[in-house]
């Protein structure tokens, strides 16, 4: 039997059908009291707030709210739920490039912390502020940062080609003209670096940087009493030597590949692929999750002209509340996808792959970034050898893939078996999720763990795609 949250994989599939994903909530409880007893240890004026995008129902975010954590919050509906869930409203971030109207409204009402993404966006506040006869709660959201190749390209957002933050170089002319906006009290700064950063160094340049800003907003405004280091800490999808041994696998080109892709594999000087120079997403940290906050708040950073601890550094700014927002290290490894074998075939180049009834875009972002999600057969005896397979789904072109890369598994499968993917609970089948081919998006149980389950999301139905007309069955 293949265990999936204390059940067979062939129950859970009995119990909901299939495809299915599945969220196992002590592990969520675990990981966020993990990020918690490090702040307690290190800097007890510290805060979660959960990144709601990474995985989103009012079920969840109750939890979030009993382990002590706030949230982030990035659009109308994450804050609802947010507070659904009984979230104080002044324990939410809002953070968004682009907050409409209404929600600026109610979250100034509501005493939030906004996270200001750009000038134009202070002037809107004001107006907001000043409707509802209050003061705005607000950080200063920064980019512009040269940080060199942190994580994936398109997932790095504090660099030069953000669109998000106000760049560093207008802080200063924002912070000479704080009087422009009475109504707002400049609290701090917020930076999130982007996700699946796997080493402290970005994350110390920025903060050093944020508390010499963190200065300037003293010298002006009498204190900087919040920084926000995002989100961003990493998960270790292969542990150190199954990193080692992909990117081997990657550099042999041996198919291992699809298309004979080389993934984040960068040439050497002499052309040939380098598996100690990689590019991009990486998918193991010698600091995941909380060990990584750990790192930071042991680390130096420079600031105050010199290189000093973090924590020094902080408390020569007058220890102000250090907020982070994780979302994909506090869900990730509490989430599993199930679905079932259709066929086990060749390419017309003899590679092998296996085929699963599922639309590969409701496998959310394991499609956009490749992530080696610990996809598995469940049940029979082990093949001799293991048997290697790329996975497909239901999508039209020939590169969109389950997994990019070929798993191990531990026999050859046959249709009708079931696949598990482990570490699916972070930006998973409903965040990139679509209905290509018309395919229903899967549903997302939320397991509490005591025998309770909550339906986060059903599974789409056909009514449900193409409304039909009145007085049609
Ligand atoms: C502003 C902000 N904070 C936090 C996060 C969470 O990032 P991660 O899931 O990598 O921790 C995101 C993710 O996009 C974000 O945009």
């Amino acid at each position: 039997m293949t265990d999936v949250f204390g059940r067979s994989a062939e129950a859970w599939a009995g119990a909901h059908g299939l495809p299915l994903h599945l969220t196992w909530l002590p592990r969520v409880r675990e990981n966020l009291r993990a990020f918690s007893g490090v702040f307690r240890e290190l800097y007890p004026d510290g805060a979660v707030r959960y990144a709601v995008k990474a995985s989103c129902h009012p079920a969840l975010l109750a939890a979030v709210r009993e382990e002590g954590a706030g949230a982030d919050v990035a659009s109308p509906f994450e804050a609802r739920a947010a507070l659904e869930a009984g979230m104080d409203p002044r324990a939410l971030d809002l953070n968004g490039n682009c907050k409409e109207d209404a929600l600026i409204r109610e979250a100034v009402a509501r005493d939030m912390l906004v996270v200001a993404d750009s000038v134009e966006e202070l002037a809107l506040l004001q107006a907001a502020a000043t409707t509802e006869g209050r003061t705005a709660r607000v950080l200063l959201r920064l980019s512009g940062f040269e940080l060199g190749p942190v994580t994936g390209e398109d997932i790095f957002t504090a660099g030069p080609w953000s669109k998000f933050g106000i760049p560093l170089g207008e802080i200063p002319g924002v912070l000479a003209a704080l009087d422009t906006w009475p109504a707002l009290r400049v609290l701090g700064f917020h930076t999130h670096i982007g996700s699946q950063i796997t080493s402290p160094e970005p994350y110390l340049a920025v903060l050093g940087r944020m508390i010499d800003l963190g200065a300037d907003l003293r010298a002006r405004a009498g204190a900087c009493r919040i920084l926000n280091l995002g989100g961003g800490f990493p998960v270790n999808y292969l542990d150190a030597a199954g990193w080692e041994a992909y990117r081997r696998r990657l550099a042999a080109r041996d198919g291992f590949c699809w298309n004979d892709g080389t993934g984040g594999l960068q040439p050497g000087p002499d052309g040939r692929l380098d598996p100690g120079a990689w590019r991009g997403e990486a998918y193991h940290s010698p600091w995941p999750k909380e060990a990584m906050l750990r790192a930071v708040l042991q680390g130096e950073v420079r600031a105050w002209g010199r290189t000093l601890g973090a924590r020094q550094a902080l408390a020569a700014l007058g220890g102000p509340r250090l907020l982070v927002e994780p979302g994909r290290s506090i869900v990730e490894d509490a989430g599993a996808t199930l679905c079932r074998v259709a066929h086990v075939r060749r390419t017309a180049g003899g590679h092998a792959f296996v085929t699963a009834e599922m639309g590969v875009l409701g496998h959310g972002d394991a499609l956009l970034e490749g992530l080696p999600n610990r996809w598995s057969v469940a049940g029979g005896a082990a093949d001799p050898e293991p048997f290697e397979a790329f996975i497909a789904g239901n999508l039209c072109f020939s590169g969109d893939l389950l997994s990019r890369t070929l798993v191990a598994f531990h026999r050859r499968p046959v249709r009708g078996d079931l696949l598990v993917a482990r570490d699916t609970g972070a930006y998973t089948s409903h965040f990139i999720a679509s209905n290509a081919n018309a395919y229903p998006r899967m549903p997302r149980i939320l397991l509490h763990g005591d025998g309770r389950e909550t339906v986060m999301a059903e599974r789409d139905r056909y009514e449900g795609l193409f409304p039909q007309p009145q007085g049609k069955r």
